[in-house]
């Protein structure tokens, strides 16, 4: 099940006796390539131990809200922020009523209240107390907010009555995780999406790039697979494992990047998320370069520019849907405005390099979306992984209007 390959979920542990499966569930997700963070109530450590689901995780387990050396370590927002999925299991009524008025009176509902993820409850209480009509009420509201139910099952209870109630068992709470990151968006569409540095050789040992890892245009074709997409992911030298369901091939210098993007042809959508060297040296030296005493401590590299593969991809006759990523150090979204016209795009993601907590090589990233309206979209700041499921759903929208 690669779906939840390198997925961060944070797991909710409530205060009801099916806590006890939340342990194997633990072990089920990382088996599955997940990493989990354990968020448990007051309730949940009377049924459980932190000390357990700390060594099945890996990681110490977060319990209150109000501990200053637990959220210096990571607080409540940086916990929300890096979910990809908050899982409630067990979700008690209490959580569920809790949940369903917004209420954010521990650490667990207030990161419920802060995420952007999508959060899923699966609930386990008595037949009794799931058949009242205030928990049938408080199901219908969460509902509507977006959040799902994973069951709950009907069988025997620990209290001995017979009826719906019962917690989802671990794999099956780990395969609905894992559809959370289907969403079919996409199904039947060809999306080529390049990412990385070029590397311009000087000589056999030295070339030019720049800082880019891969994260966001891996991060990318990830979500567009999720998506249903067929995705060619075309890269330049990067450290990163190739997303599932992902044909990638890997490129050096920009002309590489050129060829095989033209060899990708057709497809339905375009994402440029590369960073192409624009220039390279005129002349690649035969041999490792020396240093030359006629010229002083200087040495001068003639430049020649590099072909515009998202300009070329834009302007053949059988065009994709195209966005372009703008990497820009000042006047961010009149310079990505720009390149969307120069370019002949549909779409634009102005990205603020300037700043190192997103952008370049970092975790997180914020950014901006320019249509050929001018119209800016704004995506707040986030995982990659975030920022690229919300943007292939975005494009997505604007593709099929297109
Ligand atoms: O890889 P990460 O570390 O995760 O960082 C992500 C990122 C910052 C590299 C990425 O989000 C980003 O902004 N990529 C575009 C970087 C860039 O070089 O932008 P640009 O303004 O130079 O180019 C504009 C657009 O034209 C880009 O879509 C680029 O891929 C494309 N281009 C540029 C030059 C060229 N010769 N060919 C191109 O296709």
């Amino acid at each position: 099940m690669q779906r939840l390959y390198r997925k961060r979920i944070v797991l909710g542990v409530g205060g009801g006796i099916a806590a006890y499966k939340s342990a194997e569930l633990v072990r089920r997700l990382r088996d599955h390539g997940a990493e989990v963070r354990v968020v448990m109530t007051q309730g949940g450590r009377e049924f459980i131990t932190p000390l357990t689901l700390q060594a099945l995780s890996g990681h110490p387990v977060h319990l209150d809200l109000l501990d200053p050396a637990a959220e210096a370590a990571m607080g409540h927002i940086e916990l929300a922020r890096w979910a990809d999925l908050v899982l409630i299991a067990p979700a008690t009524a209490d959580l569920m009523a809790r949940l369903a008025q917004g209420v954010a009176n521990d650490l667990l509902t207030t990161v419920v209240l802060a995420t952007n993820a999508p959060v899923a409850l699966a609930p386990a209480m008595n037949q009794a107390m799931w058949a009242d009509p205030a928990t049938q009420a408080n199901r219908e509201q969460l509902l509507a907010r977006g959040i799902r139910l994973f069951g709950p099952g009907s069988g025997s209870q620990a209290c001995g009555d017979i009826g719906m109630g019962r917690m989802l068992e671990a794999e099956e709470l780990a395969r609905a995780a894992a559809d959370c990151f289907e969403t079919g968006m996409l199904t039947g569409k060809h999306l080529l999406i390049t990412a990385g540095p070029t590397q311009e050789n000087i000589d056999p040992v030295r070339y030019i790039t720049n800082h880019s890892s891969g994260k966001m245009g891996f991060a990318l074709a990830e979500a567009a697979a999720e998506a249903g997409a067929r995705v060619t992911l075309v890269t330049g030298p990067v450290f990163l494992p190739t997303p599932d369901r992902v044909q990638r091939i890997d490129v050096v210098s920009a002309r590489d990047m050129l060829a095989a993007c033209e060899a990708a042809m057709p497809c339905d959508i375009l994402i440029a998320a590369a960073a192409v060297a624009d220039y390279r040296p005129e002349v690649v030296a035969p041999h490792k370069l020396k240093k030359d005493p006629s010229t002083g401590d200087g040495l001068l590299l003639q430049m020649v520019r590099n072909p515009d593969i998202l300009a070329t991809l834009a302007g053949r006759t059988d065009r994709p849907f195209c966005v372009g990523f703008a990497a820009e150090t000042e006047n961010l979204l009149e310079y990505a405005a720009r390149k969307l016209r120069d370019k002949n795009l549909d779409l634009i993601v102005a990205n603020d390099v300037a700043n190192p907590s997103i952008g370049f090589n970092s975790e997180d990233n914020a950014v901006s979306v320019i249509d050929r309206q001018q119209h800016e979209t704004r995506f707040g700041q986030a995982s990659k992984g975030h920022i690229a499921r919300a943007l292939v759903a975005f494009i997505a929208e604007r593709y099929k209007e297109s």
